[in-house]
C-alpha cells in the first residue's frame, strides 16, 4: 500500500476522550473501586481495558501494515546480503545481514503487540507487498541496493512518525514500541547514508 493510501487510516478517531477523572479533588486517577470493576469486565480482552483510548481495529490494521513493511524489509536485506559482490562486499554484507536480523526483530515485536491487542498478525504472502509501505526492489549494483534500502528506510521512518502521532495518548504502549523501532530505522538510514558516502568517495 502506498503512503498516500496508508495515510487515510491515520485520521483521528472519534473515540471518547480520557476515561480519567478530572475533578479538582481527583485530578488524575479514577477511584480504585471503579478501576477494579472495569479491569474485571471483558477480561477476555487481555491488556485492552476500559481505559484503552485507541480504536483497537484501527491500531491492529496499522500494525499489520507495519508488520508487512518489516517482513518486506527483512526479505530485501537478505537478498542484498546474498547477492552483494565486489571489493566492498566484505564490509557491506555484514551490514545488510545485521539490518535483516533487526527488521525481523521489529516484525516479531509488532506481531507480539498485535496478539496482545487481541488481533491476528497477518503473515500471509498473499498481498504482502501491497500491505507493505516499503517496496521490495532487488537492485543490480551495490549502489542500487544501498539506495533502495535507504529509500525503504525513509518510507518506514515517515510511516512510523505518522503512526506515533496518531497513537499519542490513545495507546502509549504501542506508541513506545514504535518509537523504539523508529530510532532503530533512523540508525539504519544513517548507516546506509555512510555507506553511500563511502562509495562516492572512491
Ligand atoms: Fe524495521
Ligand atoms: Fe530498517
Amino acid at each position: 500500500m502506498d503512503i498516500a493510501t496508508s495515510r487515510s487510516h491515520l485520521r483521528p478517531s472519534t473515540q471518547s476522550e480520557s476515561a480519567l477523572l478530572t475533578s479538582a479533588d481527583k485530578p488524575f486517577l479514577t477511584d480504585i473501586e471503579t478501576l477494579r470493576k472495569r479491569a474485571r469486565q471483558h477480561i477476555n480482552q487481555g491488556p485492552v481495558t476500559g481505559g484503552y483510548k485507541g480504536d483497537v481495529a484501527v491500531v491492529v490494521k496499522l500494525l499489520n501494515e507495519a508488520l508487512a513493511t518489516e517482513i518486506i524489509c527483512t526479505l530485501r536485506y537478505r537478498r542484498h546480503y546474498f547477492m552483494v559482490k565486489g571489493i566492498r562486499a566484505e564490509s557491506v554484507a555484514p551490514e545488510f545481514l545485521a539490518h535483516a536480523k533487526e527488521e525481523q526483530e521489529h516484525a516479531d515485536r509488532i506481531a507480539e503487540r498485535i496478539v496482545q491487542l487481541g488481533g491476528e498478525p497477518d503473515f500471509s504472502p498473499d498481498g504482502l507487498a501491497t500491505r507493505s509501505h516499503a517496496e521490495y526492489v532487488e537492485g543490480r549494483s551495490l549502489g542500487d541496493m544501498i539506495k533502495e534500502d535507504l529509500v525503504a528506510e525513509r518510507i518506514a521512518i515517515e510511516s512510523y512518525l505518522e503512526m506515533i502521532a496518531y497513537l499519542q495518548s490513545r495507546d502509549p504502549t504501542t506508541r513506545r514500541l514504535l518509537e523504539e523501532i523508529l530510532a532503530n530505522e533512523e540508525e539504519h538510514a544513517n548507516d546506509l547514508n555512510s555507506l553511500l558516502e563511502g562509495m562516492q568517495a572512491i
